[in-house]
């Protein structure tokens, strides 16, 4: 089979550039990569598309075609979409229509033909696969990743500050485009019950999916990278890290309860991630607080610690 994977946020190359650096370059394209490549040693051709950067910045992103060295069946794809540097997603909506959509049509146009089918990650993604699929009858699956509705609320938006709010992230392109998306998809693919059961339901996408429709759903875990999370894995700065995290654990903890094991959550620093829900969920847990140390690894603690100041 051959299959594309609609993925126009971020970008992929062999080195992995700035993932984890940038907000979208965050899990969904590892989570991309590692599936793409999982179905390409099936033997299955695989197109992971996404959009051409040309920026000094940005350098790694301006060839339109690319591949994972020792891997085959996999291709990356780059497609212009707008102007020609880097944009983050937020700001990509008008083009993906205009451009990034005509653009992949033109490509398979010269190839000899499209993909089989298509698996659409995120809402800009998801919009690609409900327009592609309109114009083509290539049919899509629909990974959304994160939901608009559940960051609108994590950011708390009232009447008052919704404008703002949307200004800055254009949930108002994003949302349709997610009710869109589960509509039409072949499928939605989520990976927990509550993903879809409570996620899916959320009132801003009511009458676009049921939720309770099996033939609607898969749910798919996605389990972890062995080779990064194992007991035997190491970093590259393996030594200087555990020191780091050492000094930290003498300074901050109790000598009684160093050997305890930890809690640890590891992310950007936003609203959407609730690392305040993670914070009070420990507070108010007796059994949780004698079992075990809570940690954190993020790059400013001093926005946190204004951000817990502001809320209580
Ligand atoms: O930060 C990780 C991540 O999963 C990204 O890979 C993904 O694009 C993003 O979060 C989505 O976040 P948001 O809902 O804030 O747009």
């Amino acid at each position: 089979m051959h299959i594309g994977f609609l993925n126009p946020q971020g970008n992929f190359d062999s080195a992995n550039s700035h993932i984890t650096k940038h907000a979208d370059f965050g899990g969904q394209l590892v989570y991309v990569k590692q599936v793409a490549i999982a179905i390409a040693q099936m033997g299955h051709q695989v197109d992971i598309l996404t959009r051409q950067i040309i920026d000094p910045e940005w350098p790694e992103f301006a060839e339109v075609i690319d591949t994972y060295p020792g891997i085959d069946n996999i291709r990356i794809i780059r497609l212009p979409a707008g102007p020609k540097e880097f944009l983050p997603k937020e700001l990509l909506w008008p083009h993906l229509v205009a451009d990034w959509i005509p653009n992949i049509l033109k490509f398979y146009q010269q190839q000899g033909g499209l993909p089989d089918a298509m698996t659409a990650h995120y809402g800009d993604g998801g919009l690609c696969g409900v327009l592609i699929e309109k114009e083509t009858g290539v049919p899509f699956t629909f990974t959304a990743h994160s939901l608009g509705a559940q960051k609108i609320d994590q950011l708390e938006a009232t009447p008052e500050n919704l404008t703002e709010i949307d200004e800055q992230f254009n949930f108002r392109y994003r949302i349709l485009a997610e009710r869109l998306s589960m509509n039409r998809s072949a499928i939605n693919i989520t990976s927990t019950r509550q993903e879809r059961f409570e996620q899916y339901s959320h009132r801003v996408y009511r009458g676009a999916v049921d939720v309770n429709n099996d033939n609607r759903f898969a749910m798919i875990p996605p389990g972890a990278d062995l080779s990064i999370f194992g007991a035997k894995a190491r970093s590259e700065n393996e030594e200087a890290t555990e020191e780091f995290i050492q000094e930290r654990l003498v300074r901050d903890i109790a000598e009684a309860r160093r050997d305890l094991p930890v809690i640890l959550a590891s992310s950007r620093l936003e609203p959407k991630k609730n690392i305040l829900g993670l914070v009070q969920a420990f507070a108010m847990s007796p059994t949780l607080q004698e079992r075990a140390n809570l940690m954190f690894f993020w790059k400013n603690w001093a926005t946190f610690t204004l951000e817990v100041i502001k809320r209580y």
